[in-house]
C-alpha cells in the first residue's frame, strides 16, 4: 500500500493530548495545525506537523506516497459513533407517521411495534440478509466520514437470534472497511413471549445468553435499556454486574423517557458510558462526574421524537466527559449522519463547535475503549482521516445539516472521495 502524505490544510485538527476522555476545558482543546500535513504509512500515522515541516522530513520520498493537497480544506481524525444498533432487519417508517399523528414510542412498543417489530423483523432475516443492509448503512457512515462505529444486539431477544445479530456485526469488522465494535443488548426489551414473565427472560439472558456471548468472544460491552416499563434499575443493575463478572464492560440506556435513576446506576456498576439522559437527574450528573462515566448523548434521538434534548451544556460544566452518537436504529434515530449529530449538539445542547467535534472523536473512542487506536491524529494511531469542504471547524457546524465530507481515509486507504 502506497503511504498518503496530505499537506497544505488549511486546518488540521489533531486532537493530540491525553489519551483519555477530554473534560471541562479539555474539551475545547482542537490541537489544531494551521497548514498541516499528516504522513500515513502502512495504515498508521506516521509523521504530523505544520507542511513545511513535513515537506523537511519527506520531500525525499515524495515520489512513494499519493500526495493529496487540501488547500482550504478542513482535515480532521475519522468520526466515532460509539452507540448503533446498526445490525437489524427491515424497517418502521409506518410508526413514523403514527407518531406525527399522536402516538408516543412507548405507547407503539407497548403494542408490539417498536422494539418488538424490528425483533420479529431481525429473527426472520437471514445472517446474509443482515450483512446486506448493515452494509449499506455502514457504507453510510463512511459517506458521513464516520470510520469507527459502535454495534449493538438487541433485536433477537432470544439466544440463536442475538448469537446471529453479532456474527453479522464480527463479519463485516472483519469485510467492512469500518471498524465496528460489538455490543451484546439482550436486555433491550423483555421479548413479547415472556411477557408477565420477565424475571424468567432475565435467568434465561443472565445464565445462558451472557456466558455464551463471552465465550464465544463476540461483545466487549452489555448494555440495557434501564426505562420504566423496560428493565427497573434493579432488573438493569443484576444483568450489568452478571456481565461484568464474565468480562463484559456496562453501558446503560439511562432516563431516555423517564427519570430513572439510570445515571445513578452508570455510577454505582462503574459503567464505561451511560447514553440518552435526557431526563437525568443533577445528582446523577454529579455521580457520573465523580464516577469518571462517560455521558453519550443523542440529539438526533430527541429531535427525532420531539423531545427536549439532554442537557449537554450543563453536563459538560459540570466536568462530564461528553461524547455523543446517532443512536442510528429503526425506531428513534433512523440516521447514519455524525454530521448532523455534530450540529445538533451545538444547537440543541449548546456545545460548542470545538466541543461537538471532540464529543465525536476522541471522547467518543473514548467511550467504545478504542482510545488507542483511533479518535485523534498522532504518531501510532491508525491513519483514519476526513477531509471536508470547508475551511475550518467552525464553518463545519455552521452549515447544518449538509454532508460536507470530500474524501476519507481509513487505516491509510482512501474509501471515500
Ligand atoms: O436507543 N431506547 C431504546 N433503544 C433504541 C431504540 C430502539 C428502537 O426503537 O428500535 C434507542 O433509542
Ligand atoms: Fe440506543
Amino acid at each position: 500500500m502506497r503511504p498518503v502524505w496530505i499537506k497544505n490544510a488549511a486546518q488540521l485538527v489533531t486532537l493530540a493530548g491525553e489519551n483519555g476522555p477530554r473534560r471541562k476545558e479539555a474539551m475545547s482543546d482542537l490541537q489544531l495545525i494551521e497548514d498541516g500535513s499528516v504522513w500515513i504509512e502502512n495504515g498508521e500515522v506516521l509523521a504530523i506537523g505544520s507542511t513545511s515541516e513535513l515537506e523537511a522530513a519527506f520531500e525525499a520520498r515524495a515520489q512513494e506516497a499519493d500526495v493529496v493537497d487540501a488547500t482550504g480544506r478542513l482535515v480532521t481524525p475519522g468520526l466515532v459513533d460509539p452507540h448503533t444498533h446498526v445490525a437489524y432487519g427491515g424497517s418502521r417508517e409506518r410508526e413514523f407517521e403514527m407518531r406525527l399523528e399522536g402516538s408516543t414510542y412507548m405507547e407503539i412498543m407497548n403494542a408490539g411495534g417498536g422494539i418488538h417489530a424490528t425483533t420479529r423483523m431481525t429473527r426472520e432475516a437471514t445472517e446474509n440478509e443482515l450483512v446486506e443492509q448493515t452494509t449499506r448503512r455502514l457504507d453510510s457512515f463512511l459517506a458521513h466520514g464516520v470510520t469507527t462505529v459502535e454495534g449493538k444486539s438487541g433485536y433477537g431477544l432470544d439466544l440463536e437470534t442475538e448469537l446471529k445479530q453479532l456474527r453479522v456485526m464480527k463479519r463485516l469488522n472483519e469485510s467492512h472497511p469500518i471498524d465496528l465494535v460489538p455490543t451484546f443488548m439482550g436486555g433491550h426489551a423483555v421479548p413479547q413471549e415472556y411477557k408477565g414473565r420477565e424475571e424468567e427472560y432475565i435467568d434465561v439472558l443472565v445464565n445462558e445468553m451472557l456466558p455464551k456471548v463471552a465465550d464465544e468472544g463476540l461483545a466487549v460491552f452489555n448494555d440495557v435499556f434501564c426505562e420504566v416499563g423496560v428493565f427497573t434499575p434493579e432488573q438493569a443493575e443484576r444483568i450489568l454486574i452478571a456481565g461484568k463478572e464474565l468480562g463484559l464492560i456496562p453501558k446503560i440506556h439511562a432516563d431516555e423517557i423517564k427519570s430513572y435513576g439510570g445515571a445513578e446506576l452508570a455510577a454505582k456498576v462503574g459503567a464505561i458510558s451511560a447514553e440518552h439522559l435526557l431526563k437525568a437527574s443533577d445528582e446523577g450528573v454529579r455521580l457520573m462526574a465523580e464516577a469518571g462515566v462517560i455521558a453519550c448523548l443523542l440529539p438526533a434521538t430527541a429531535l427525532y421524537l420531539r423531545e427536549d434534548a439532554a442537557k449537554g451544556r450543563a453536563m459538560v460544566d459540570a466536568g462530564v466527559a461528553v461524547a455523543i452518537s446517532t443512536d442510528c436504529n429503526p425506531g428513534s434515530s433512523p440516521t447514519t449522519s455524525m454530521p448532523l449529530v455534530m450540529n445538533l449538539a451545538c444547537i440543541s445542547m449548546r456545545l460548542t463547535p470545538a466541543e461537538a467535534l471532540v464529543a465525536a472523536t476522541i471522547n467518543a473512542a473514548c467511550a467504545i475503549n478504542m482510545q488507542d487506536k483511533v479518535g485523534s491524529l498522532e504518531v501510532g494511531k491508525q491513519g483514519d482521516v476526513v477531509m471536508w469542504n470547508v475551511s475550518n471547524y467552525q464553518e463545519l457546524q455552521y452549515l447544518f445539516g449538509v454532508n460536507h465530507v470530500h474524501s476519507v481515509w481509513k487505516k491509510g486507504l482512501q474509501v471515500v472521495g
